[in-house]
């Protein structure tokens, strides 16, 4: 993409215009398994680089605080529309900025300040914005967590009914940023109605494989869900808000004016061109492809020795637990760049080790699926993880690794890339 449209940049900004081809070509070349990533497509990257960054457009559609609005409120109407039709939502607000701004927006819409949230808890696979004591989320309320089971490392239904009807949690929030299985929403739904809680489903990671039917929706069970545009979804950097109509005025008025200014109008028109791509049939053909690399690079690390939180995956990620190994997240995370592979590090669940450099790591299939890698090629980054992480120090195996890896993905130019 920037190949073609750096021309003004080069002439006026010659270095960065240098830096942002060489992140292109690391993209590129390089095999990107970090969970939260993909490679948009050329029609997002152009929407998202247009003129509509110009405008100011605070307030909705209808009912700005600016003129000029005749096209942007199109546009977001399309975006919400598409969005609508999408997920099966009765109301959809686009203008987060991403996702921290929209679960932010969730808490002022249904919570005071020092009300009291259940969220999964980080070590354990959930997110900042679910209540952790560093987070806004968990200075300003009263946040308790429920973990994974210790014997299975999956969700324990009793213990978070059990948490719930303790702590009555105005909200409670289910979603994940590193849990490799599905949540059963209805169960949540059973367990919110019951402490008479509000239900927050953060669909972030897997809101793609929602879009694409490989993942069950919690929209007919939650209250809200919020999600980023980014991850899964192959969208433009960015935040929605999906509720129920009744809640619909409390979140726009929560997005804007409780946490935002005006909203992003290019990331809003990126936004509205990924919901029409993640609507049509080979979306569906991507999410199920997902799915089954995701299965089939558990299976070949598996078989190659790896301890995988709860065995296996039924999403996009899988958490492998490298304490066998005898080497640390971080360590394996910087010798795999090194090779050419590209993931994090990762707290696994009742990790003894500190979350700066954990016992984990966490990979994803969302970005490889959408450069064409199918199970073939899983059994060859399971190959090529192994290797690394038999030799971490080994410098010359890193760069011969890293030259079959770039040679291997010149077979798979990546959406927008190129
Ligand atoms: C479950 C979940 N929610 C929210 C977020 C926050 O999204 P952002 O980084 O866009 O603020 C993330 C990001 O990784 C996430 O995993």
């Amino acid at each position: 993409m920037s190949k073609h449209v750096l021309h003004a940049l080069r002439h006026t900004d010659p270095q960065l215009a240098w830096l942002i081809r060489a992140e292109e070509k690391r993209q590129f070349d390089k095999i990107r398994l970090i969970a939260s990533e993909n490679y948009v497509s050329r029609a997002v990257l152009e929407a998202s680089g247009t003129v509509l960054t110009n405008k100011y457009s605070e307030g909705y559609a209808g009912k700005r605080y600016y003129e000029g609005q005749e096209f942007i409120d199109q546009i977001e109407e399309l975006a919400i529309k598409r969005a609508q039709d999408l997920f099966g939502a009765e109301h959809v607000n686009v203008q987060p900025y991403s996702g921290s701004p929209a679960n932010l927006a969730v808490y002022l819409a249904f919570l005071s300040p020092g009300d009291t949230v259940l969220g999964m808890a980080l070590p354990h696979g959930g997110h900042l914005t679910h209540g952790a004591n560093v987070s806004i989320t968990g200075k300003y309320f009263k946040a308790f967590s429920y973990g994974l089971d210790e014997g299975t490392h999956q969700l324990n239904y009793e213990n978070i009914r059990a948490l719930a009807l303790e702590h009555k949690p105005k909200m409670i929030i289910a979603g994940h940023s590193a849990y490799p299985r599905i949540p059963d929403f209805e169960r949540f739904r059973a367990i919110a109605d019951e402490a008479g809680a509000i239900l927050m489903v953060d669909m972030a990671h897997f809101a793609g494989l929602v879009a694409g039917k490989a993942h069950p929706s919690p929209i007919p069970y939650a209250d809200v869900v919020t999600s980023t545009t980014h991850k899964t979804l192959r969208g433009p950097r960015g935040g929605i808000i999906l509720c129920k109509e009744k809640y619909a005025a409390a979140i726009d008025k929560a997005v804007f004016p409780g946490v935002q200014g005006g909203p992003h109008n290019h990331t809003t028109a990126a936004m509205a061109v990924a919901f029409k791509e993640a609507s049509l049939p080979a979306f569906e053909t991507y999410a199920a492809q997902i799915v089954a690399n995701a299965r089939a690079l558990a299976t070949a690390l598996t078989k190659r020795g790896f301890t995988l939180i709860t065995g296996g995956t039924d999403n996009h990620l899988i958490l492998a637990d490298l304490a066998n190994k005898n080497i640390s997240g971080r360590a394996a995370a910087v010798a795999l760049n090194a090779a050419g592979i590209v993931l994090n590090c990762n707290a696994v669940p009742f990790d003894k080790r500190k979350p700066f450099d954990p016992s984990g790591i966490r990979i994803g299939t969302a970005a490889v699926t959408s450069r064409g890698f199918m199970e073939a090629e899983m059994e060859q980054i399971a190959v090529c993880i192994d290797e690394v992480i038999r030799a971490p120090e080994d410098a010359a195996l890193h760069a011969r690794i890293a030259g079959e890896v770039a040679s291997l993905c010149s077979k798979f130019p990546p959406p927008g890339l190129g």
